[in-house]
């Protein structure tokens, strides 16, 4: 059966929800930056938070660090972002639009008939040229004398760069890994896809520094941990896949990389990417900033610089995996339905309290309910509009549970739980609803649209 996804119905639910809506929308918008509401922060908020639980909670290994945007020049003349972190870029003197030239049969001319760049009679392109991704700005108060700095392309480099200060206080030794959450920001010349590609977007890396020997096995083994990580919050494995590369399309500091790609409606793409950097990155920092970045072992009075497997992921973009993965729309009792089928930990809101009517105590009630379920989870009360309407709302908005308070509620104590995947109705005593919510929250999930494929 075909997905009901698209990107334009995504874009659609995202605003129409609340969950992201373009930047500066009143001032017509700025190319290709997104700006988050309600529903999106809880929903990146909570996969940002799987991950810190993959990376943190789960392993006694890995570190946390949270590094400056802005970092010395140097760090990236070491990285080799300054002399090659480029993307051929072309030129149109007719039309004035910029276009990355290695993708121009994916691009339209924006004159119609909508054709290639290129393509067209009209169409005048100028030779390939690189263009430098990173952003420029000017550090102090005067322009002119101020020191040029850049918004950093990856969060990578801020781990390296902290070596030295995390092997020092942290008391770890290879393997062990330094795991970091930021903005990072690149001026891509050909963003879109909503904010599959957009210029300002938040990355989720870690980099583990292992002994050169035992590299390899490492790389394998976090393709494997990383592939999973998305398979266990919901994602179709038919929809995911690694895919190595080709010798032609590693990047200088890579001698093996892999991606963890996802079929999107706009067909298979990189969620995230999986490299072995061999010791490129320390020896780089080592040698233009003359601290010494390597790990002496005591025991076997071996000194060594460390390799490292980097499992590079972007939280928007995985955010976005879970949108599509989770959208969908059925027919219940004759009216179609769209909603959002997200593991229930990702859920932004885990359940939804309604009063049937808002009178006769039952608002009080549902109110007293709500703020009994805060305590364990994320609960919103809803009182607008019709029931059917309040529930297709919490359905859109991927709340896996919709508790209703009716006449029978004032009488029993008890409530209706709905369940956004089943439908199913169960009456359950308040008192017992936080402890019965949360062990249903905890249960194992997969996705509803696996039992129809
Ligand atoms: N440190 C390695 C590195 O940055 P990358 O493949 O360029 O590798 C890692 O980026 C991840 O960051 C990508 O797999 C993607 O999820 C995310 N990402 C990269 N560029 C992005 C952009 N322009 N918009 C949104 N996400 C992006």
């Amino acid at each position: 059966m075909a997905d009901a996804a698209t990107m334009d119905k995504i874009v659609a639910l995202c605003k129409r929800r609340g969950f992201v809506f373009a930047s500066s929308e009143i001032y017509g918008g700025l190319g290709s930056t997104y700006d988050y509401g309600h529903y999106g922060v809880l929903l990146k908020s909570n996969v940002k938070n799987e991950w810190w639980r993959a990376m943190l909670q789960e392993r006694d290994d890995i570190v946390a660090l949270d590094s400056a945007i802005l970092q010395h020049p140097r760090t990236w003349e070491a990285s080799g972002h300054l002399a090659g972190f480029t993307d051929p870029m072309v030129d149109c003197r007719t039309c004035g639009q910029r276009f990355r030239a290695d993708h121009l049969q994916d691009l339209e001319c924006p004159r119609k008939p909508s054709r290639h760049p290129g393509e067209a009679e009209m169409c005048d392109l100028t030779e390939a040229r690189d263009f430098n991704l990173m952003f420029e700005t000017t550090m102090g108060p005067v322009k002119d004398s101020g020191a040029t700095v850049y918004l950093r392309p990856e969060t990578a480099q801020g781990i390296f760069v902290n070596f030295k200060n995390v092997l020092q206080f942290s008391r770890k030794k290879p393997p062990f890994g330094i795991a970091q959450i930021g903005k990072s920001f690149r001026n891509e010349i050909t963003p879109g896809n909503f904010v599959f590609r957009t210029r300002e977007f938040e990355q989720m890396e870690m980099e583990f520094f292992v002994p050169p020997g035992e590299a390899a096995d490492w790389y394998e083994f976090w393709k494997a941990a990383r592939l999973q990580w998305y398979v266990d919050l919901g994602l179709r494995a038919d929809h995911l896949r690694l895919r190595e590369h080709d010798a032609d399309e590693l990047s200088h500091y890579s001698s093996a990389t892999a991606d963890v790609e996802y079929l999107f409606p706009i067909g298979w793409s990189e969620l995230e990417g999986i490299a072995n950097r061999g010791d490129f990155d320390l020896t780089q920092h080592a040698a233009f900033s003359g601290e010494k970045l390597e790990y002496f072992d005591p025991q076997t009075k071996e000194r060594y610089v460390p390799h490292v497997i980097e499992p590079a992921a972007g939280a928007d973009r995985a955010t976005l995996a879970f949108l599509v993965d989770a959208y969908d729309e059925e027919e219940v009792d004759g009216e179609q339905r769209t909603v959002l089928k997200l593991h229930p930990r990702l859920a932004p809101i885990k359940v939804a309290v309604l009063p049937l009517v808002r009178k006769d105590g039952q608002p009080e009630v549902a109110r007293e309910v709500a703020a009994a379920l805060r305590g364990r989870m994320q609960a919103e009360y809803d009182e607008g509009g019709s029931i059917g309407k309040r529930y297709r709302r919490q359905d859109e908005i991927g709340t896996p549970f919709c508790v209703t308070i009716d006449h029978q509620t004032l009488e029993d104590r008890t409530v209706t739980v709905r369940d956004r995947d089943t439908l199913a109705q169960d009456r359950v005593a308040i008192d017992e609803l936080p402890d019965a919510l949360a062990a249903r929250l905890a249960e194992p999930w997969q996705s509803p649209k696996l039992a129809r494929a």
